[in-house]
């Protein structure tokens, strides 16, 4: 091991090493309080003030993070978060975990990639471990990262050291969180890699070491894309089953007994979040540049995609069963986040189905006391629009009830027994009633007998 290597793996050990984090949101928030909590000073990085803000007066902005963590790391002196990149002079460690979107054409966007490693290229000096954790396609850290910071005149995996380690934080998930996750590490040399391991399993329980930075980069979109392609398929047998009146959702109950060989994926309403719809297509761009055509992601976007349409198809079966058509309708949503029991709506599939219904004419409201808000720029309504609070005796002010996310905190009793229509696309009512229609079931008994 190099001198700078040694001197570097003992400042980890020590907990001596400066750590710092660039992007402070879902992933990097909870990042920075874990090497806080294992002991090193953790300084964050965020072109967002409020959010540096909010760190400086010992507030979490993230749910999976307590106020408390933040505040008690801040009252220590163990965190601190900023603007301005030149802390970077100070830092013997950094991770960059900002936003990997999709361009409109499905292309990656680098661009947040591009000007973090740019900024921190400016303060880069010898002896740094720089870790990429956003989710991106193989070769981004070698191909984009690498030159980026070398063009400094410093070699990496010499001068200074270069790793990719993916995130796996499930937003919500009270069992697993960013210390008890398996951390997949790649690095560019073995040195590199060693560097990266140390200072992972200093906040996390175990390290998965692999042989480069591009394994771990696939490690990932293996994970997402196995949970796209096989939501598609579960999507598509709710298609199916819809058709054939079976209920998709008993069949994937009884499918789920099985002690081996199966894993229940649910369907519903679409794919949402910042990884499942999105990153599957960083791994198709880059195959199609080896002249691989990857037709499993692209056939799983397609039935995925497709699902906001069969809602709202839906949503007109239901209303059809009252003589009512969708234009001049009053149809609640009930939630709009992407998932239960979180604050977090982007990609959400509610967007696409309030949109679809706002298209053909429904007055579209919605309720979710996760998110208070829908922005204009957020859905094709091209509207603000706030969230309604309908309480016990108030669902039956609406046509239909569409619910696209099964918050645990929603009143489904009352939901079933005032709205004169309920379209669950989540399986979220579990007895069947004249005035649900579920996703992938039969229809309610009240409309075969219309029918
Ligand atoms: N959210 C998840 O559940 C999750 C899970 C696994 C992996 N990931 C991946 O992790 C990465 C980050 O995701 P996230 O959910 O934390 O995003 P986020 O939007 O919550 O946070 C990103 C932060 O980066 C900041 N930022 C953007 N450009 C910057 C720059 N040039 N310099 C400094 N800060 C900058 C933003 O202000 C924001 O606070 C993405 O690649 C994502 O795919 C996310």
């Amino acid at each position: 091991m190099s001198a700078l290597a040694a001197s570097l793996l003992e400042k980890i050990k020590t907990r001596r090493a400066r750590t710092g984090v660039v992007g402070l949101g879902y992933v990097g928030l909870p990042l920075a309080v874990e090497l806080g909590k294992a002991g090193f000073h953790a300084s964050g990085i965020d072109l967002d003030a409020r959010k540096i803000q909010a760190i400086q007066e010992g507030r979490s902005y993230i749910p999976d993070v307590a106020t408390a963590d933040v505040k008690a790391l801040r009252d220590a002196g163990k965190l601190d978060a900023t603007t301005d990149f030149a802390v970077v002079r100070e830092l013997d460690t950094i991770n960059i975990c900002v936003p990997t979107p999709l361009r409109k054409t499905k292309d990656p966007d680098m661009s947040y990639i591009v000007s973090a490693v740019e900024a921190i290229a400016k303060y880069l000096h010898p002896g740094i471990l720089v870790c990429l954790e956003s989710t991106t396609y193989p070769g981004t850290t070698d191909e984009v990262v690498q030159p980026l910071l070398e063009a400094t005149g410093l070699k990496a995996g010499k001068d200074f050291f270069l790793a990719f380690s993916p995130e796996r934080v499930d937003p919500g998930n009270p069992t697993f969180q960013t210390h008890n996750v398996p951390k997949v590490v790649g690095g560019l040399t073995p040195q590199c890699v060693e560097l990266a391991s140390a200072l992972y399993g200093s906040a996390i329980e175990t390290i998965v070491p692999v042989s480069s930075t591009r394994v771990a980069e696939m490690v990932k979109l293996l994970e997402n894309t196995f949970r796209a392609v096989n939501i598609g398929l579960v999507n598509e047998l709710a298609l199916m089953c819809d058709r054939m009146n079976i209920d998709v959702w008993e069949v994937v109950d009884a499918a789920k007994t099985k002690p081996f060989g199966f894993m229940a994926f649910y369907p519903g309403p679409g794919l949402g979040g910042h990884c499942i719809p999105i990153d599957p297509f960083y791994l198709s761009w880059k195959a199609k540049q080896s002249g691989f055509d990857p037709r499993f992601i692209e056939l799983a976007g397609h039935i995925n995609g497709g699902m906001p349409h069969y809602v709202v198809d839906k949503v007109a079966e239901a209303l059809n069963t009252k003589r009512k058509a969708i234009n001049g309708s009053k149809v609640l949503i009930a939630g709009v986040a992407y998932k239960r029991d979180i604050d977090d709506m982007r990609e959400s599939p509610a967007l696409d189905v309030m949109g679809l219904l706002h298209g053909r004419g429904a007055q579209v409201s919605y309720i979710d006391p996760y998110v208070p808000e829908v922005h204009g720029r957020e859905w094709s309504g091209r509207f603000d629009i706030k969230a309604v609070e309908v309480g016990r005796g108030g669902f039956g002010a609406y046509d239909c009830v569409v619910v696209i996310t099964d918050h645990k905190v929603f009143d489904y009793d009352a939901m079933v027994a005032e709205a004169d229509l309920v379209v669950d696309t989540r399986n979220a009512i579990k007895r069947a009633a004249d005035n649900v229609f579920r996703l992938g079931a039969p229809r309610p008994e009240g409309e075969k007998a219309l029918a």
